[in-house]
């Protein structure tokens, strides 16, 4: 989605901004700019595509300015031109959105019939017409937005700069991210803390309904009602290295080789081996009334969906309670049932996904408990639950999820150990309150020995399941040219099939789907023939005889098997065309976090082979701001 950065500072601002947006390119656009004030008059430079076709227009921009705004656009309304990216300009404003005014056609329309003249498509331009004729009353800035403000309808961060107050910029937020950065000698705003981590670690997070004006000096912060507001800054435990390559060629194969430390860090944070006990304080739980809890609705989007889906398997069979898990575009909408006995958990990458942010606002309404697993410290849905578990997984840029994917899964099933840690402590839980009886039902329930076990070779298994990559080179040579691809798992590896297809058709742009195993004879199993690659994840648990049926059924229509599975499994190697071997978790939840390592690195090959942008395929976006 859009991204926006700006800068106020006592020296030149042009380099600084320019390279703000190109650490905003992970969110994904197709047109930038950037506008400076210099010398009382404003400045542009704008261009279709990526940022290297801006970067020679930045000479046109005069060098000694200390003020501007850049915005990478990733078009909503309008076409992907030159006129429509942002800044949006008059004589005496620049301004740049983020996010989408829904009521942006009858304010136009009036506009209009007033006698403005649009130059772009967008909607964003309405906002800039809209603060001009404030401005052309004699208005204040803050005044000005203040009343542009109670006209828009939708979602928006925006950046403005006035030549009447040349040495401010002008922030608005209202639900899309837009965050202060606080410098030595300067100041800045942008779309999320990433762009600016080189330039400093201190930062605002702005709420819904707040304006913000910086200086080079000062940062002032107000509510929609014109009230000034104190607010201090976080201090973010990002290294400015830790959003680069590190000599990858792209980010997403970093992030792949990224997970076996971040797996170890997550169980080393949350895992206490000598007192076998989760550390509860540190997932937030102490912050629930765990024992009002009846049931668990997980919403989410993408891969953090097919994630929730995973711990519906683990959660619900550890604590005993019902867990259901929604598209959060699609719970939304409708009217579900909750109450205060319900906890809503929101698995988010980001943490700034309007549709996942949107369900949790809808839970808090209706007095549901909140939660939410998170990668981003004080994003927008963190903010708005009760309690967070943060996944630290450090920044991952490339838009195919890969780390955030398997820290995710890790941290439902250490929710669902704590949880039933919880109960089996008589401090929660949905049954009786016998101790001794909920105990025991806990214990049937949970093995807790054997899942400490489980957890403390995880992360020498992630490393070697991403040691085996090699191998899998050579298989996403052979179907690199595959026009469709189909992925089959049974019981928590379906999710995998899930997941290894979204990965592939992402960033390769293949067709490709992923089914349960079971579901193959009710009706895709008509697409295979000899033409057909076809996935099989088929780990050693209790699903595995199912899905060596299921794989004879493909073969014997000539489908290509290509198995993942146990480097020992002779039975699996013989039925299939191509195999990856994988290492195996005595736990089938566990064993995901192995199983999609080899597809994501299937995926990351064919791409690489197939020539697309890896960390930025087409029409994506990694912070997904608007419905
Ligand atoms: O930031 P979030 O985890 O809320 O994002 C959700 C999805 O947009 C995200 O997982 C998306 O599906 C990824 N591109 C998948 O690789």
């Amino acid at each position: 989605m859009c991204g926006v950065v700006g800068i106020v500072s006592s020296t030149r601002c042009v380099q600084n901004i320019f390279e703000g947006l190109q650490r905003l390119e992970y969110r994904g656009y197709d047109s930038a700019g950037i506008a400076t004030l210099f010398e009382g008059k404003i400045h542009i430079a704008k261009s279709e595509g990526k940022l290297k076709n801006l970067e020679p227009l930045l000479s046109k921009l005069p060098q000694n300015s200390g003020i501007g705004m850049g915005h990478t656009r990733w078009a909503t309304h309008g076409a992907p031109t030159t006129l429509n990216a942002h800044p949006h300009v008059t004589d005496e404003i620049a301004l740049i959105h983020n996010g989408i005014i829904e009521n942006y056609r009858e304010l136009k329309e009036t506009l209009i019939r007033e006698g403005v003249k649009f130059l772009s498509e967008t909607d964003s331009e309405v906002v800039l017409h809209l603060l001009a004729k404030e401005l052309s009353k004699g208005t204040a800035m803050l005044d000005a937005l203040k009343g542009v403000v109670k006209q828009l309808h939708g979602a928006y961060g925006l950046g403005v700069m006035w030549k009447g107050d040349p040495n401010s910029l002008y922030i608005v937020k209202q639900g899309s991210p837009v965050v202060i950065g606080l410098g030595k000698t300067e100041n800045y705003f942008a779309s999320d803390a990433l762009a600016l981590l080189p330039l400093t670690q201190k930062i605002i997070f702005l709420n819904d309904g707040e304006i913000g004006k910086i200086t080079a000096s000062d940062v002032q912060v107000w509510d929609f009602s014109g009230k000034l507001l104190k607010r201090d800054p976080s201090i973010l435990n990002w290294s400015a290295s830790s959003a680069d390559k590190a000599g990858f060629r792209h980010y997403m194969l970093k992030e792949i080789h990224e997970q076996p430390a971040v797996i170890a860090n997550t169980i080393s944070r949350l895992v206490n081996f000598g007192s076998s006990e989760i550390n509860i304080g540190e997932l937030g739980l102490n912050e629930l009334d765990l024992q009002s809890v009846r049931n668990i609705i997980y919403v989410a989007c993408g891969t953090a969906h097919y994630s929730a889906m995973i711990a519906k398997y683990c959660v619900e069979q550890m604590t005993g309670i019902p867990v259901s898990v929604e598209l959060a575009s699609e719970f939304r909408y409708r009217d579900p049932y909750l109450n205060q006995n319900t906890l809503v958990i929101a698995v988010t990458q980001s943490g700034e996904t309007a549709d996942t942010l949107a369900c949790i606002k809808h839970a808090v309404s209706k007095g549901c408990q909140t939660y939410s697993v998170c990668n981003v410290r004080f994003s927008s849905i963190p903010r708005a639950c009760q309690a967070t578990l943060y996944m630290e997984a450090g920044p991952e840029v490339g838009v195919a999820s890969t780390k955030a994917f398997t820290s995710m899964v890790l941290c439902h099933y250490l929710f669902g150990m704590a949880f039933a840690q919880e109960i089996a402590k008589g401090k929660s839980g949905n049954s009786d309150n016998n101790l001794n009886a909920t105990d025991k039902k806990v214990a049937s329930r949970v093995n807790f020995a054997a899942n400490f076990e489980a957890l403390k070779v995880l992360p020498s298994l992630v490393d070697r399941a991403i040691n085996s990559s090699g191998l899998i080179e050579d298989v996403a040579v052979k179907y690199y040219e595959s026009l469709n691809c189909l992925f089959l798992g049974r019981g928590p590896s379906f999710m995998v099939a899930l997941e290894g297809a979204l990965k592939l058709k992402e960033i390769s742009y293949i067709h490709a789907e992923g089914y349960a195993g079971g579901e193959l004879k009710h009706g895709p199993i008509a697409l295979v023939d000899k033409h057909m690659p076809i996935v099989a994840i088929a780990p050693l648990d209790l699903h595995y005889e199912k899905m060596i049926s299921n794989i004879e059924e493909v073969r014997a229509r000539e489908g290509v098997i290509i198995g993942v599975g146990d480097i020992n499994d002779s039975k699996l190697k013989s039925l299939s065309v191509d195999f990856i071997p994988c290492p195996q978790s005595q736990d089938s939840c566990l064993q995901t976090i192995l199983s999609v390592v080899p597809m994501q690195f299937l995926s990351y090959f064919i791409a690489v082979k197939r020539g697309t942008d890896v960390d930025q395929p087409r029409n994506l976006a990694k912070s997904v701001t608007v419905e």
